[in-house]
């Protein structure tokens, strides 16, 4: 059981680019169609930020969202962490630049690579500050512009993916609510499945890693798939454990948006109805980071999530890495 304060999330936000690019536009740039792109994955459109536009655009108004629902002001945030594959710039980090536009004067502000994990990675290391005393407040932002990093001629990559963010703010909640229990995980042996080869210095930015698309995502779909499927099943179990529950207990799922084979095969694991989990991929496809609050936002919103809900949020992404987090939502009163 999580031990030290009680630490929950006391407003959400998001912030979705306002440019659409459905399966029949991508018909028109990769050789592709709408049929096997719903087929395969389940999504129909996804969001594109317009050229030019960084992550940290999308993730201060999510940020704000977030502060404005919470009730609080910018100046109350005592740490921004901001998870995201697509920093502004290598460094400094997008929760620096973030942190400056939204006037969060007094916070301390890092960035958190987990790949689509980042966010639940992000929450929990959110968490542990709150839980010691050491901070009241957290901005904690999942936000991606995948667009800038994926190769439109590759159709293996380019249909999955689409820009957003999302964020919450975690504080103190009453005894019993917010996060009971949680699972990481990483499994460094996978890291080449998922992979922007270049432009780290492994191997630094050249005219050569222009020349052979280096600076894309390259991904062994399958393999990420098979280990997707594998993974959410046992780390949801394992959060649900550490939090002294079951999968009966489970009132509401938040998975990763990646595909809806991937969401199907866990809700079999976890023998959960669909009415138990938020599926948006269909109009937002892979947002990476940004997918989890984006998907929990959109539950509260649409009354899916009530106080007392038992809610899990369930990520894996690059690394490759997995998290779950177990959260009683409410207990902000
Ligand atoms: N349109 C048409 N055909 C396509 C497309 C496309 N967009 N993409 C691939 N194909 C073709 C392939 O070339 C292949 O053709 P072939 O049989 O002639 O070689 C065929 O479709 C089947 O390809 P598979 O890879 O076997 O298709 P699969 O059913 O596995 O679906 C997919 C591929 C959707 C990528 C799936 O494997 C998947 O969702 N994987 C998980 C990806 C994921 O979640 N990644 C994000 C991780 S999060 C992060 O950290 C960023």
């Amino acid at each position: 059981m999580y031990s030290g304060k009680a630490v929950g999330i006391l407003g959400t936000g998001i912030c979705i680019p306002e440019k659409v690019l459905t399966n029949r536009d991508l018909e028109q740039i990769v050789d592709t169609s709408d049929e096997w792109i719903r087929t395969r994955t389940g999504i129909r459109e996804r969001r594109v930020v317009e050229k030019g536009t960084p992550t940290s655009f999308l993730a201060e108004r999510a940020g704000r969202n977030a502060i404005q629902a919470a009730g609080i002001s910018p100046g109350e945030i005592d740490l921004i962490i901001c998870a995201t594959i697509t920093p502004d710039m290598l460094f400094p980090a997008t929760a620096c630049i973030v942190q400056d536009k939204i006037g969060a004067v007094s916070a301390a502000a890092f960035d958190l690579e987990a790949g689509c994990t980042g966010f639940v990675y992000a929450l929990a290391t959110a968490a542990q500050f709150v839980a010691s005393g050491v901070y009241q407040k957290v901005l904690v932002i999942g936000a991606e512009t995948v667009s800038t990093i994926v190769d439109w001629e590759d159709r293996n990559t380019c249909v999955l993916f689409g820009d957003g963010a999302g964020a919450v703010v975690l504080g103190e909640v009453q005894k019993g609510y917010g996060i009971l229990g949680l699972d990481l995980g990483s499994k460094g042996s996978g890291s080449g499945l998922l992979t922007i080869p270049a432009g780290g210095s492994a191997c630094p930015a050249s005219e050569s890693t222009i020349r052979n698309k280096l600076h894309f995502i390259h991904m062994e779909g399958n393999e990420v798939f098979k280990f997707a499927v594998r993974i959410i099943g046992t780390s949801v179990i394992r959060a649900l454990k550490a939090s002294g529950l079951t999968r009966e207990d489970i009132d509401f799922l938040v998975p990763h948006q990646a595909n809806i084979r991937i969401v199907d095969a866990a809700l079999k694991r976890l023998k959960l109805p669909q009415e138990k989990v938020c599926i948006n991929l269909d109009r937002y496809g892979n947002t990476s980071a940004a997918s989890v609050p984006i998907a929990l936002h959109e539950a509260i919103v649409e009354e899916k999530i009530g106080e007392g809900d038992i809610v899990v949020l369930v990520a894996f992404g690059a690394g490759l890495t997995w998290g779950s987090v177990v959260l009683r939502w409410g207990g902000t009163e």
